[in-house]
């Protein structure tokens, strides 16, 4: 009902909407909408109520609510389906679950904090409140569970395309999927899957952009490595706004790797990529060896080519540039 009142506010904007015709066009009383728009006023909206005239919508919380991503999506199918809360462990956990609750195929789920967000090699990922965007989509791609690393690279270069819309922005990335900006860490994403022999049950691709988290707040071990998008754009930023363009180049890369292979899509991530041409470490589970990062493969394995020539095809691990 709120999520309605919303819409139809914002489609006058900024002209006032009376309580009488949004009591008739949702079929509730007047004393219910005025309960609704106090409980939006609670939530943080700015609604003004103008005398004999009804109420318009001023100004929007800086929140991640499903009503305002929603707002901004131009998405066909990513994204339909929101699960938001203000707190939560790890957006990745309530996907996982979600998901084997039998979700829908494209759900985000959203959180303003974790508190115990999720890195990769069983790090954690700093995700303080309202000042990033933390967040999942499950994903239930008809590919071989060996391919899921499409998902992580595509997510990668949804993001970079996101944020380097912004002005001053010029983000890359670094096998397999972080997002550099200034040689700093901007995005981390946490792929996670669910398959049997052959097939992939869902995917959930976990993705954290730090946008405006303040240096002092960042944790002292994180202060050389990270970087939020407000130290370097040279315009302000909507939280939301971003996450809808997001989620909009993701499904526009997916759809792309459905119907047209990976191949484009893979062109797409070398362009942004910072690895190749780069003399690389490799942190293998098994060894560590230095070299050039030569390619990536058709499933995105990183190839590296040895001090004695041979390639090697990095499966999981980390590079160091
Ligand atoms: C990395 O180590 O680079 C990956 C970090 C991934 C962080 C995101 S934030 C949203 C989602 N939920 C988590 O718990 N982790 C991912």
């Amino acid at each position: 009902m709120r999520e309605r009142i919303l819409e139809i506010l914002r489609s006058k904007m900024p002209a006032p909407v009376s309580g009488e015709v949004l009591s008739q066009e949702l079929a509730v009383s007047r004393t219910a909408i005025w309960k609704h728009i106090q409980a939006l006023k609670n939530e943080g909206y700015t609604i003004e109520s103008v005398p004999k005239k009804g109420y318009i919508l001023k100004e929007v919380p800086d929140r991640l609510k499903p009503a305002e991503v929603v707002a901004n999506l131009k998405t066909k199918w990513l994204g339909h389906h929101i699960h938001y809360c203000e707190l939560t462990t790890s957006t990745n956990e309530l996907a996982k679950r979600l998901a084997g609750e039998g979700c829908e195929d494209g759900l985000v789920v959203i959180a303003e904090e974790q508190n115990s967000g999720k890195g990769r090699l069983s790090r954690g990922w700093f995700s303080p409140f309202a000042r990033g965007v933390w967040f999942s989509v499950v994903l239930k791609p008809p590919f071989m569970p060996q391919e899921a690393s499409k998902c992580t690279l595509l997510a990668a270069i949804a993001v970079v395309k996101a944020v380097n819309k912004y002005k001053g922005v010029q983000a890359s990335i670094k096998w397999p999927n972080d997002v550099l900006l200034d040689g700093k860490k901007l995005v981390g994403i946490l792929t996670e899957m669910s398959a049997e022999f052959g097939r992939i049950n869902y995917i959930v691709i976990g993705t954290g952009i730090n946008v405006n988290v303040p240096k002092e707040m960042v944790p002292e071990e994180l202060r050389a490595t990270a970087v939020s998008l407000a130290d370097v754009a040279r315009e302000p930023i909507s939280r939301v706004e971003l996450l809808a363009d997001v989620l909009g180049y993701m499904e526009e890369l997916y759809e792309k790797v459905l119907h047209e292979g990976f191949k484009p899509v893979l062109e797409e991530w070398k362009k942004y990529s910072s690895t190749l041409g780069q003399q690389v470490k490799v942190i293998a589970p098994d060894q560590t060896y230095f070299g050039e990062a030569v390619d990536i493969d058709e499933d995105g394995l990183l190839m590296v080519k040895r001090e004695d020539g041979r390639i090697e095809k990095v499966i999981a691990g980390d590079v160091s540039i």
